[in-house]
């Protein structure tokens, strides 16, 4: 187990940097037309709606960490670290293996590293930004050196895959990206590898426009009964069309944040790496702002909504076909349920 860098009496502020990326989506594809007879949909749906064309589900026995671990190692390769390396541990997820422990203790588990600490954050598909942002906190008070942070997402068991859960089902798919956030050497120069900044936001009043009702304290009675499932209460339930215009003005409005904070302009942007839950609503996000469009990396055609995973696995995708490279300046920006709305500009 590493130890922490400074005692908190010595702590000066450091700038963190990505050191690596990895992610991981079961094998199993399952495109539009394959949904069709389960839920009463159909390929022209979804592909005008979201532009989704597939999504990819697990098979059997996988759980949400058996993803994430395969993510890590990956990232690890591509830090060129050992997993001993590894500080702490932070999870973002809304599938978890179980309800607790966290599911950054099970990961932690797999990993062999007793010891270090593990935390979940519940911030859905906000989850990676503040993840990195909480990672981020870490690093510049020198509380560690390099955190394993990840996105890991099972929706496929948890939706409903019948003509009555066809509104959200189609839209989510299972998958997992892993960043290690590390302290850079020095102060960097302009050019070099950096995490500017990151911007969080939340507004709870919109907690039940998509929220899973069940398990709950809110009965007068047990947290999970037959009465909720035969309600479907322990499924996802979502106010598509709130969640839509939501999006499209907090995502512009918090990107704009993060590079107004960080001494950025949207022109001196390389690359946009948006959450992926429509790729409607990422067009209208680019006409909004005036970005052109080979500057968006979208992800969602292949992969649908993996929640807190659409980040860094759009990292790994983009790096993968040669869009990312280094010195690039990234943008990022995330809303979801909560609403939760978060930005990070960072250079590559
Ligand atoms: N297949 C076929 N028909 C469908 C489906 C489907 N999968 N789902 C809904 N329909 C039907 C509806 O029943 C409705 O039929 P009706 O007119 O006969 O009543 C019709 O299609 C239109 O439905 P709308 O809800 O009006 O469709 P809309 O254009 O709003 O698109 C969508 C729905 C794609 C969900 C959109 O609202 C959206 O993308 N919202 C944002 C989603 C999002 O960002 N989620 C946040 C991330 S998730 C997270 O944080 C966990």
């Amino acid at each position: 187990m590493s130890r922490p860098l400074q005692n908190s009496h010595q702590k000066t502020l450091r700038t963190s940097r990505i050191l690596g990326v990895g992610s991981y989506v079961p094998p199993r594809i399952m495109k539009n037309d394959d949904l069709k007879d389960l839920m009463d949909t159909s390929d022209e749906w979804i592909r005008q709606r979201t532009g989704i064309e597939q999504r990819h589900w697990v098979e059997g026995t996988t759980n949400n960490s058996d993803l994430a671990l395969i993510a890590t190692e990956r990232a690890l390769e591509s830090a060129k670290l050992r997993k001993q390396d590894i500080d702490m541990i932070v999870y973002a997820t809304l599938s978890p293996d179980h309800d607790f422990p966290g599911t950054a203790c099970f990961l932690q588990a797999k990993l062999e590293l007793p010891g270090i600490p593990a935390i979940d954050v519940r911030q859905q598909c906000t989850g990676f930004i503040y993840a990195l942002s909480i990672a981020d906190q870490f690093i510049k008070t020198g509380a560690y050196n390099k955190i394993l942070i990840v996105g890991s997402e099972i929706h496929s068991k948890g939706v409903n895959k019948t003509p009555e859960g066809r509104d959200v089902a189609v839209l989510f798919g299972d998958g997992a990206g892993a960043v290690i956030l590390g302290a850079c050497e020095g102060i960097p120069g302009p050019d070099e590898s950096q995490l500017y900044c990151t911007q969080l936001h939340a507004d709870g009043s919109f907690a039940k426009e998509l929220w899973i009702e069940a398990p709950t304290h809110s009965n007068d009675g047990p947290r999970l009964s037959h009465e909720i499932i035969e309600k479907g209460l322990h499924f996802p339930s979502m106010n598509g069309k709130t969640v839509f215009v939501h999006a499209v003005k907090k995502m512009p409005e918090v990107l704009l944040e993060g590079l107004n904070e960080s001494g950025f302009t949207l022109d001196d942007v390389d690359l946009f790496i948006f959450h992926q839950a429509n790729l409607r609503i990422n067009e209208m996000i680019g006409k909004q702002l005036g970005i052109p469009e080979e500057k968006i990396f979208n992800t969602i055609q292949k992969f649908g909504n993996t929640t807190a995973a659409t980040i860094p696995l759009g990292l790994d995708e983009a790096v993968k076909a040669g869009k990312l490279k280094p010195g690039m300046l990234v943008a990022s920006a995330a809303f979801g349920s909560g609403f939760t709305w978060a930005s990070a500009v960072f250079r590559w």
